[in-house]
């Protein structure tokens, strides 16, 4: 199993290309379900969650084409992919495909939606909580279907003459939730509102294809979002939007190397909060044509504290990132989690490296110690890994990261992103 390699110490100089949104091409593809037209979507990033999702997609029946060729191209960061789901071959989800990965579980709203019934397998994915379904079950049913638990499997089934739409408010924020019911809604009979809606960029992202795909959607991005449902759907050629995420995680790690970087290829206003906080903590960001350009020389980091919350507050996928730039900080901060239950499986892999963090309930207290150490160290989870790796930049000495399947999950060849810009970083294939 690969391990990752860090020698800390040195500051980051140079430009990262940012890739395509993990986030935002997961439900883009999930919605060529809709369609039996060609859907090509631009700068999908290649990741192990992309392909796992492309084997789901490819047992439902969609056909894949890569930049118009059928193999895949291993050395692009990012790639032009085809999809075409002329007909459904197989409405069930299985749980071996959909086990492995919890966004898969997303494909029942145009599985039901399109065919007027599915079996898809109750998800897994990442062990940050327990992560439950009944969000889009009742969103789903508001909109008429027929839904039963069955052996670990849903069995879903719409009224005849299909989903009808429906006014539904969900009681929490979900963004899985809010990209299913605005998929399924699409080819409902009638005009659907779902009110406290996920306002995530990556909701617009999908709104935004499926409109060029024929839907008629309005207010993505705010918390009531109307669709009228129209009888089918076309193909369209839509680019994914940049990775927040990624592009947070790199100007974190910037703060905590030191140095001066290039983020190319993003958008400084796809996370106002999470910059405006690392601004706080002692980063220069400033805003270029084509991304920003995040800074810290000399000074200190200062401690800040900060409460996760849905988007436009600060992301949850960052929050591990910026508890490891706390670590370095020069007093005490304080991050509260409010959206997983189960997100601070980072703490005691930090604490190995010398970092001071005590919790209770949902809140990490960490007092900033002045050097951090290097050590073995295990990856928990997808964005808690990367975490350990922007502490192993700024530790002294050797850091190693096992399992770090998790990194490969959700981002695209970080370590020759951050060895370009000086970093000691290398994968160990054992
Ligand atoms: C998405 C992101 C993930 C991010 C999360 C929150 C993708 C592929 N993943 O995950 O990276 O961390 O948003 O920004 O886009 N919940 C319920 N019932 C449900 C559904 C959700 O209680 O039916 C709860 C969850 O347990 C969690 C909260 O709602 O506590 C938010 O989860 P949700 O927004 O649905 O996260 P995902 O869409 O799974």
């Amino acid at each position: 199993m690969d391990r990752i390699r860090i020698v800390g110490g040195n500051e980051l100089h140079g430009i990262i290309p940012i890739s395509g949104a993990k986030n935002a091409a997961l439900p883009l593809m999930i919605a060529s379900l809709l369609t039996s037209d060609t859907l090509t979507l631009e700068n999908v990033p290649h990741l192990a969650d992309v392909e796992q999702l492309l084997r789901i997609l490819g047992n439902h029946g969609v056909d894949v084409s890569v930049n118009g060729r059928r193999e895949r191209q291993e050395d692009s960061y990012s790639r032009t992919i085809h999809f075409t789901c002329r007909t459904i071959v197989d409405t069930t989800a299985p749980y071996e495909l959909v086990s492995k990965m919890r966004a898969s579980f997303w494909v029942i709203g145009p599985l039901l939606a399109r065919e007027g019934h599915c079996r898809v397998s109750l998800p897994g994915g990442c062990a940050i909580g327990t992560r439950p379904v009944d969000l889009f079950l009742d969103g789903l049913t508001a909109l008429g279907a027929n839904l039963e638990i069955d052996s670990g499997y849903i069995n879903a089934t719409a009224p005849k003459g299909g989903l009808i739409g429906a006014k539904y408010t969900f009681p929490k924020v979900s963004v899985g939730a809010t990209h299913v019911m605005m998929m399924a809604a699409t080819l409902a009979r009638g005009t659907t509102v779902i009110g406290n809606a996920a306002r995530e960029p990556e909701v617009v992202d999908l709104a935004n294809c499926l409109i060029a795909m024929g839907a008629k959607i309005t207010g993505a991005g705010t918390s009531t979002i109307t669709i009228e449902g129209v009888t089918t759907l076309s193909g369209a050629r839509h680019r994914v939007l940049p990775d927040r995420i990624e592009t947070g995680t790199y100007a974190m790690a910037v703060a905590m190397a030191g140095g001066d970087v290039v983020l190319e290829n993003t958008d400084v206003t796809l996370l106002d909060t999470a910059l405006e906080t690392l601004r706080r903590a002692g980063a220069e960001i400033s805003a270029t044509n084509n991304g920003m350009r995040v800074r810290r020389n000399g000074a200190g980091i200062r401690p800040v504290d900060i409460v996760t919350d849905p988007f436009p507050g600060f992301p949850t996928d960052l929050q591990a990132q910026f508890m490891a730039l706390m670590t370095r900080s020069t007093g005490v901060s304080h991050v509260t989690e409010t959206i997983f239950e189960n997100r601070f499986m980072h703490v005691q892999e930090l604490a190995r490296l010398g970092a001071k963090i005590s919790l209770s309930g949902q809140t990490a207290k960490i007092e900033g110690v002045p050097r951090l150490k290097g050590a073995p160290v295990m990856a928990t989870d997808l964005r808690a890994s990367v975490s350990l790796v922007i502490a192993g930049l700024a530790a002294e000495g050797e850091t190693m990261v096992s399992r770090v399947y998790h990194l490969d999950r959700g981002f695209e060849r970080l370590e020759e992103k951050l060895t370009r810009c000086g970093a000691i970083v290398e994968r160990v294939s054992e």
